[in-house]
């Protein structure tokens, strides 16, 4: 499995994964869930009204971490905006229950990809695995 399906395919087994974003000089993190792999990119999704999506456009370096009782995953790079809507669409097939409060053609769904990023693989078991892509 190339790297990105691997980390896409842990991060769906969690379903839950935590979010970093730099706000100033101030860390913030919440609870999300969307991960796709498309065209060969690791997208998330949020909503531009969303502070979130706001910390991203002033400072596009997060970090996640995810944990499924054995392994954890920190997974850390730069998000890219992206505003195909195809991709959106295809976000929002993979998690239909989005579709409750985004659809893609409104102005606020926003997908992301990242860029430039590190994923590495713990336990206490193993030495640490190192991905990029
Ligand atoms: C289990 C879970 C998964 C979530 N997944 C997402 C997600 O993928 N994208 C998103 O924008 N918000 C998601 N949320 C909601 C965000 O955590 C929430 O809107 C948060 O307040 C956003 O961060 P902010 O307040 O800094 O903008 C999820 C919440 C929960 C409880």
């Amino acid at each position: 499995m190339e790297a990105i399906e691997k980390v896409c395919a842990f991060l769906d087994e969690v379903k839950t994964y935590y979010l970093a974003t730099v706000d100033g000089d101030q860390p913030r993190v919440r609870p999300f869930g969307t991960a796709l792999v498309y065209g060969g990119r690791l997208y998330i999704q949020t909503g531009k009204v969303k502070d979130v999506s706001k910390q991203i456009a002033a400072n596009p370096k997060v970090e996640l971490c995810a944990f499924n009782g054995e392994k954890w995953l920190r997974l850390a790079g730069e998000l890219v905006n992206d505003d195909d809507r195809a991709v959106k669409a295809a976000m929002l097939d993979k998690m239909p229950v989005l579709k409750n409060m985004y659809s893609p053609d409104d102005d606020n769904t926003q997908v992301l990809y990242f860029k430039n990023a590190t994923a590495t693989f713990w336990s206490f078991a193993a030495p640490p695995e190192m991905l990029t892509f």
